[in-house]
């Protein structure tokens, strides 16, 4: 019978969990894997249950901001693994007595912000596991739920319900582990002695936070032999009188750390005592955080009751004056924001117990009151105080012989001068960025500090122009120096004997280049910050012996490109380059370069923001985008066209050299032509022929010619040409151009002769665009027509023109003159 129903249990169950499973299938795409199998967050995916696809190994669980009005058993499949689960902002109204039965082991529940009505009353009881419960903003009205069975519970947080009461069921008093009580913006006016008898036995690790109640009545002895670690009283009271009387009400309270004082919004009441805070004197407390709000308008002695607390932190308020308190064990003491008008050197000289001092964010104070005879301090900060200092430090500590942390950065200006320092020997950290700093640059003020780990002078407007300026400094780390400058070449020398210093910032310091020397000595340095100057290259980083650097920064500076033998030499521990914001140049030149970038972005710090220097306006362009390869192509098209352009030279340098003369003639002709028409030819004909037919022309053209009628001027090289004048230039001045025929005497000579073939063509380029027969051929002896070929011209010539020829038949002879002859005198007139 009873396996019956729980095998029907079973099938409803699981009919239940697979309309479930298919009713959301889909939706659990949507959910985040932030670690695979164990953290999902399926955050405001207005789911309603818990989607399929999260796998069952799940520990974390976000399912916050999602819509689950009626939360039961099938709202989870069975997470046996699941630690963390948040539910926030559900909207859960309604919570089943068996609603996390699937979950059985969650450590962490969450349940904030969901406007549950009704809980069912075993509904957490079965979560034995669980050690923290988040029940904020649920509409709680009292505490006593149901969770007897969580006795691992360790934190409770209740804030902003409405419940009216501090007190805890009685089974609590047996969670050994519980050690929160976050009970913030509840509905507690009243707290009496019974309604803390749980909080007294439940071990004095516990911390109760009441803060924004509004606590009307405290019933005196409430809080006698309650031992808490914390107790938060911040704007717990609901006026100014119910605090003075609840605190007098807290006798007898232990309390390690007691937190009280006002938010800031909260303006609701005025000061009207000044006994106010005399309830501490009761307390029994170490550390007190104080949370001022108000401006007392007269001296209050706040830290009266607080003489034997071993921490004070003070915030805001308006501490014009403080008061000298003899306090027995103050360890620790925070004034922050507290609008002090003078540093309280008067009231805390003479504390023989302080060790840490803390005085910030107050507006300027006057410090004309020294620290003195505090032993035991040793650390100092009176940062963020728009000091004005004449005269540091050592005027402003005295008889502190353990300081060793001084923080003044934030500050407005600090004279410092050669004496500043002494009685300060042990400083370790001495931090004065963002502050003026008078004649540190030009005196070596800290020459005695050879404890001095940690210096930080950023952006304190010093000009170094001593080389001896960290002269002494002997235990130095760390150097931070941004934002200063230089004079000269101080920094070749400024670290010389900072031997042990491993971080050196020198960003926007205005170096514009580095000497190799500069860092010889800086053997153990692991971290050079150069972001930020004008420097264009590192060759310095090859030079120096920075075997241990490991990061190094020169982003935002100048550099276009850095050697391949730089790159090559760079420490070999270097694992962070930062090479960013520097205009790179991109062009094949530089392939090596970008090469090494785009092999080495493991090492390169932000390596997508190295961009090209580019001369368009779209500047995003990578350095690692460039594209080698088209270098490569460029090169050997850079090879190729050389090589055709050398081979083009030859060749036309053989082709001048072969066609000089045409050349020559061409530049006569350019020089100015003017067409045989309009010229005065001083000649009838120029004879163009061998001079081995030198005796023929002499005897027989010559002879018949010139002394015929009417006589014929011939223009012959050997006796007319001008001496003095080239060969080529006689040839077209005299010749060509100064005769109104040529006559060309054809024979194996001339065929063989470059100068007769020369002056043949010349005299055919001038004659091209005549067509009168200007060029009058005589062949004094038979050449073979395939030797005719040889000449340019000749053999078509021949062809198209009539030519004569010449024969040693008496007959033919007498023919032979007179048709020469008139073949050129044809157009004489
Ligand atoms: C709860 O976790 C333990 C391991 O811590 C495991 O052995 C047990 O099976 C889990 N219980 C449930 C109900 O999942
Ligand atoms: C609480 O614990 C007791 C004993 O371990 C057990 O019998 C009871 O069922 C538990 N209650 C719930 C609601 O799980
Ligand atoms: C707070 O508690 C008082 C009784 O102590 C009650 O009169 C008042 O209505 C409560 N306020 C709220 C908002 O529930
Ligand atoms: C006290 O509680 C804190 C958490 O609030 C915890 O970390 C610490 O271990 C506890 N100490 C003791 C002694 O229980
Ligand atoms: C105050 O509390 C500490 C431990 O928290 C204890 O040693 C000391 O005796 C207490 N002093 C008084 C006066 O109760
Ligand atoms: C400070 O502690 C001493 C005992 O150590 C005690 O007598 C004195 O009352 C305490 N003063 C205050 C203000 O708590
Ligand atoms: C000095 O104080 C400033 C401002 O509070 C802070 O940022 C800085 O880290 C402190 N310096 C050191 C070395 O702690």
């Amino acid at each position: 019978m009873t396996q019956k129903i729980s095998i029907s249990r079973k099938m409803i169950f699981f009919t239940i969990s697979a309309f479930v499973i298919c009713f959301s299938i889909g939706a659990g795409e949507s959910c985040t894997k932030i670690k695979e199998n164990l953290h999902y967050s399926c955050m405001g995916r207005n789911l309603n249950s818990i989607p399929p696809s999260i796998p069952s190994s799940v520990q974390t669980l976000d399912f916050s901001y999602n819509v689950i009005k009626h939360l039961q058993k099938s709202a989870f499949p069975i997470l046996s693994f699941l630690r963390v689960l948040d539910l926030s902002r559900c909207h859960i109204k309604h919570i089943e007595n068996d609603a996390f039965y699937n979950v059985k082991n969650l450590t962490t529940l969450i349940l904030t912000g969901n406007p549950v009505t009704y809980f069912g009353p075993g509904c957490l009881n079965s979560l034995h596991n669980l050690q923290r419960l988040d029940l904020v903003d649920v509409g709680l009205v009292s505490l006593p739920l149901q969770m007897n069975n969580l006795t691992r519970l360790q934190e409770l947080r209740v804030g902003t319900n409405n419940i009216q009461s501090v007190s805890l069921p009685p089974f609590m008093s047996s969670f050994k582990d519980f050690s929160l009580l976050d009970l913030h913006a509840n509905n507690i006016s009243t707290i009496k002695t019974d309604h803390t008898v749980v909080l007294r036995k439940i071990g004095r690790n516990m911390t109760l936070i009441l803060s924004r109640n509004p606590l009307l009545y405290i019933e005196p002895g409430a809080f006698k032999d309650v031992h808490l670690r914390q107790l938060d009283i911040r704007s717990a009271f609901v006026s100014f009188a119910a605090q003075k009387v609840g605190l007098k009400a807290l006798y007898g309270l232990n309390v390690e750390r007691l937190m009280f004082g006002k938010y800031r919004d909260d303006f609701r009441f005025q000061f009207s005592d000044t006994d106010f805070l005399d309830g501490f004197c009761s307390i029994n407390f170490t550390e007190v955080y104080y949370y001022i709000m108000e401006s007392p308008t007269k001296f209050i002695s706040s830290f009266r009751c607080m003489i034997n607390a071993t921490k004070i932190v003070v915030m805001g308020g308006l501490i014009d004056e403080t008061e000298h308190v003899l306090f027995h064990e103050l360890k620790e003491l925070y004034l922050i924001s507290s609008h002090l008008g003078s540093l309280p050197g008067k009231q805390l000289s003479h504390l023989h117990t302080l060790e840490k001092l803390i005085i910030t964010h107050n507006n300027g104070p006057i410090c004309d009151e020294a620290f003195i005879d505090m032993p035991m301090l040793k650390y100092m900060d009176l940062s963020s105080n728009q000091i004005k200092l004449k005269r540091c430090c050592a005027t402003l500590l005295s008889g502190t012989p353990q300081i060793r942390y001084l923080n003044l950065s934030l500050n407005a200006e600090i004279d410092l001068d050669v004496v500043s320092f002494v009685g300060l020997d042990s400083l370790e950290i001495l931090d004065f960025h963002h502050t003026k700093i008078l004649r540190i640059g030009y005196l070596s003020v800290l020459s005695n500090l050879k404890y001095l780990r940690y210096l930080d002078v950023s952006y304190s407007s010093i000009i170094f122009t001593n080389i001896y300026c960290f002269y002494g400094l002997s235990s130095l780390n760390v150097l931070k120096m941004a934002g200063n400058n230089f004079r000269g070449d101080v920094v070749r020398y400024l670290f010389n004997n900072l031997t042990v210093l491993e971080h050196l910032d020198l960003s926007y310091c205005h170096v514009v280049e580095v000497h190799s020397s500069s860092f010889k000595n800086l053997q153990r340095l692991r971290l050079l910050n150069l972001r930020g100057n004008s420097l264009i290259a590192i060759d310095f980083l090859t030079h120096s012996n920075l075997k241990q650097l490991t990061s190094f920064y020169v982003d935002k500076n100048s550099i276009t490109s850095i050697p391949l033998d730089v790159l090559q030499k760079l420490p070999t521990n270097l694992s962070e380059f930062d090479l960013s914001s520097n205009p790179i140049d991109c062009s094949c030149s530089q392939t090596d370069f970008i090469f090494w970038i785009i092999q080495n972005q493991n090492i390169l710090k932000q390596p997508e923001n190295i961009f090209c220097q580019s001369f368009s306006l779209s500047s995003d362009f990578r350095a690692a985008d460039f594209d080698i390869d088209s270098c490569v192509h460029k090169k050997r098209l850079t090879i190729v066209l050389s090589i055709c352009f050398v081979i083009l030279v030859v060749v036309l340098s053989v082709l001048v050299y072969r066609f000089q003369f045409y050349l020559q003639y061409c530049c006569i002709l350019l020089r100015g032509y003017r067409s045989p028409a309009q010229q005065e030819c001083s000649y009838d004909a120029f004879v163009i022929f061998s001079s081995y037919d030198e005796v023929w022309v002499m005897n027989e053209l010559m002879e018949n010619l010139e002394n015929g009628v009417p006589p014929i001027n011939l223009c012959l090289h050997m006796r007319d040409f001008q001496a003095g004048k080239s060969i080529a230039s006689n040839i077209i001045d005299e010749g060509i151009m100064g005769s109104r025929k040529v006559i060309v005497v054809v024979s194996q000579h001339f065929i063989d002769s470059a100068w007769c073939r020369f002056e043949f063509e010349l005299a055919q380029s001038r004659f091209m665009m005549e067509r009168n027969a200007n060029i009058i051929i005589i062949i004094l002896e038979d050449v073979e027509e395939r030797k005719t070929k040889k000449v340019f011209g000749l053999h078509k010539h021949l062809k198209k023109n009539t030519y004569l020829k010449w024969s040693r038949d008496p007959l033919s002879n007498m023919r032979f003159w007179i048709r020469l002859r008139r073949a050129i005198i044809d157009t004489k007139q």
